[in-house]
């Protein structure tokens, strides 16, 4: 079996460069990736991003529960739980979600330093964010999973009644209402679910990370 510790050293080195010399200027002793040998997978941020109720949060943690059961290390961070938290001070403005998916990105990056495959199911409607968290880690480090579901069958499955009430007004600046959702240009992945059911798409997923070598 090939060893993640093979896998894991050419990104770590790439950008153990880049980082080397912003943690050295905070203290020489804090030396990065050191939990990354210690477990069998590659750390890996998988960003799913989609309209509210795609099926991000669903697949998420059904995808968690799977790489658990198989022994891998993990972190689910959602966006509902980030927002009562870390990001409790923010609203929906463009400024503040771009705020939000910022520190939400800095967090993950910790976590791929302890060697984890960060799972992140935020709504995350600008490219340009999402394109600063895969620019936070190393080249295959980020994998983009667009979770597809069309406006119309969100708003039907409505599973937190927001469509509701984004249609109401009493909900202002509602992705897919009245602010812009940007769909990835270039996802490492999309998943249908419209067309696929969640345990579908997690086998699909396993065999993804497995092809290109996260987990054994
Ligand atoms: N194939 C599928 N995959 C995922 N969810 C599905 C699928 N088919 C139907 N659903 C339903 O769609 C809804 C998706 O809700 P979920 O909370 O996962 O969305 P979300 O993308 O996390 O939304 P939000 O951004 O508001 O958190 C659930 O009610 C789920 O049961
Ligand atoms: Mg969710």
């Amino acid at each position: 079996m090939k060893s993640t510790r093979v896998m894991r050293l050419e990104p770590a080195a790439e950008r153990g460069k880049l980082e080397a010399e912003s943690r050295i200027s905070v203290d020489p002793l804090l030396n990065n990736n050191i939990g990354a040998y210690a477990r069998n997978q590659a750390p890996t941020i998988i960003w799913f991003t989609g309209l509210s109720g795609a099926g991000k949060t669903t697949t998420a943690s059904l995808l968690e529960r799977k790489l658990t059961s198989i022994g891998c290390g993990t972190y689910l961070l959602d966006g509902d739980v980030i927002r009562k938290g870390l990001c409790k001070d923010l609203g929906f403005s463009d400024q503040d979600r771009i705020e939000n998916i910022r520190r939400v990105g800095e967090v993950a990056k910790l976590m791929i330093d302890a060697g984890l495959i960060v799972l992140a199911s935020f709504i995350s409607p600008f490219q340009r964010d999402r394109d600063l968290v895969r620019s936070m880690v190393a080249k295959g480090e980020f994998i983009e999973c667009h979770v597809k579901a069309s406006l119309e069958v969100c708003e039907q499955r409505d599973p937190k009644g927001l469509y509701k009430k984004a249609r109401s007004g009493e909900l202002k600046n509602f992705t897919g209402v009245d602010s812009l959702y940007e769909k990835p240009l270039n996802p490492e992945l999309v998943i249908d679910t419209e067309l696929f059911s969640p345990e579908e798409l997690v086998d699909k997923m396993v065999d993804y990370l497995k092809a290109n070598g996260v987990i054994q």
